[in-house]
């Protein structure tokens, strides 16, 4: 089904290489996609106007890639977070609107000083120290309760947890005098960034792409409906923090998750175990994948193709998806391995997190038809 010159093609764009464009960077959710590998992908498998789902929709990339190139998409996650990334991603609005929604958050931060809601625990606080701790909660507050609309709400939100993420990382404390660092000029040039990224997006599409908070156990799709599926799940056994902002001071011995990011959405923060499907010594990733695939299976029309990204520790895991994807009664069509650099990933997650993931030196991208 697939021509030699195909299968070269996905290979070329599927090795890693750098991101372009400010819109694809607004924020780096963990283990995303690069955006060249969907765009390629898309154009291969569907037409203009076709239907595409990610049922692991994560930040975005498959449908932001989908709405440029003029397809209809649908996206399903039940990380909050998630969402809110892939809607910010996708979402137009002008320059005139953000620069005025900056302004009456920056208003606000003075008038809030002193009534400020607390997003930290106090191991947040001891490891942020007093500044930037406070800084935060005025921040957040201020988004919280100026008078924005929900997407410029989304905005804001997304700046705001981007800025901590960076202060967040151990490289944050190697700046002089870190402590007494004020975090407001820092929120307020990621926002400049992300407004030249999503005033850039084109104003009306033709397809606006939908994003649903939920497990794709159960997506609300009907049978036979989708042309193209294209997908990453989580990584077995590999921990990710898809809804914690990970601190680490080493200068104080520590690290710590902050349930930052939940408290700012005013979402339950969900266990890991649903995130990253870890524990049971597999058994319970294997379980999930298998429901996923077959609820992607229902979905997928007949002859059409679905596309899966990972990567796996052991050829036997490699094994055992294949063994996964033919029970629900997919048909294995190709396997494209995609070797790793050192530095730098298929899928963010090594640089990401600067750690050794004790990964195989290769993802893969396995195409099924139905
Ligand atoms: C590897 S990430 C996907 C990254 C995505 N390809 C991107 O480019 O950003 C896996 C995602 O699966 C989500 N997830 C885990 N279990 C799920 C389920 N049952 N239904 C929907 N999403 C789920 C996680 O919240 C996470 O966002």
């Amino acid at each position: 089904m697939l021509t030699d010159d195909q299968l070269n093609h996905i290979r070329k764009f599927a090795s890693p290489s750098r991101e372009s464009g400010y819109t694809r960077s607004i924020y780096s959710y963990p283990a995303k996609f690069l955006s060249h590998l969907p765009q390629e992908l898309i154009k291969i498998f569907t037409q203009e106007g076709d239907r595409i789902c990610d049922p692991f929709v994560g930040g975005g990339t498959t449908g932001l890639e989908a709405m440029l190139l003029n397809r209809q998409f649908i996206g399903y996650d039940i990380n909050p977070f998630a969402i809110l990334v892939s809607r910010v991603k996708t979402t137009y609005i002008s320059k005139e609107e953000l620069h005025e929604g900056l302004k009456v958050i920056h208003r606000n931060i003075e008038s809030l000083k002193e009534q400020s809601n607390d997003y930290l625990d106090s191991t947040d606080k001891e490891c942020l120290g007093k500044l930037i701790s406070s800084e935060l909660n005025f921040l957040a507050s201020s988004i919280k309760k100026a008078s924005l609309n929900a997407t410029l709400r989304d905005f804001f939100s997304l700046a705001l947890i981007h800025v901590t993420k960076l202060i967040g990382r151990r490289d944050f404390e190697e700046r002089e005098n870190w402590q007494h660092l004020s975090m407001i000029p820092m929120f307020t040039r990621k926002c400049n960034k992300m407004i030249d990224a999503v005033s850039s997006l084109p104003h009306s599409v033709q397809f606006p792409p939908t994003f649903h908070l939920g497990s794709n156990h159960d997506m609300d799709v009907p049978e036979h409906s989708i042309d193209f599926i294209l997908t990453s799940p989580p990584y077995l056994e590999v921990d990710v923090e898809y809804q914690q902002i990970q601190i680490q001071r080493r200068s104080l011995g520590k690290s710590k998750r902050t349930d930052f990011i939940s408290k700012l959405l005013g979402t339950q923060p969900l266990p890991k175990k649903d995130l990253c499907w870890t524990g049971q010594g597999g058994s319970f990733y294997w379980s999930n994948l298998e429901r996923s695939l077959s609820g992607s299976y229902r979905i997928l029309k007949p002859n059409r193709c679905l596309c899966i990204w990972t990567g796996f520790k052991t050829k036997e895991n490699q094994r055992k998806l294949i063994t996964t994807i033919k029970k629900v009664h997919f048909n294995l069509l190709e396997v494209i391995s995609i070797p790793l650099s050192d530095n730098r990933t298929a899928s963010s997650r090594s640089t990401h997190h600067k750690r050794n993931t004790r990964m195989l030196k290769e993802d893969s991208i396995y195409i099924l038809t139905k």
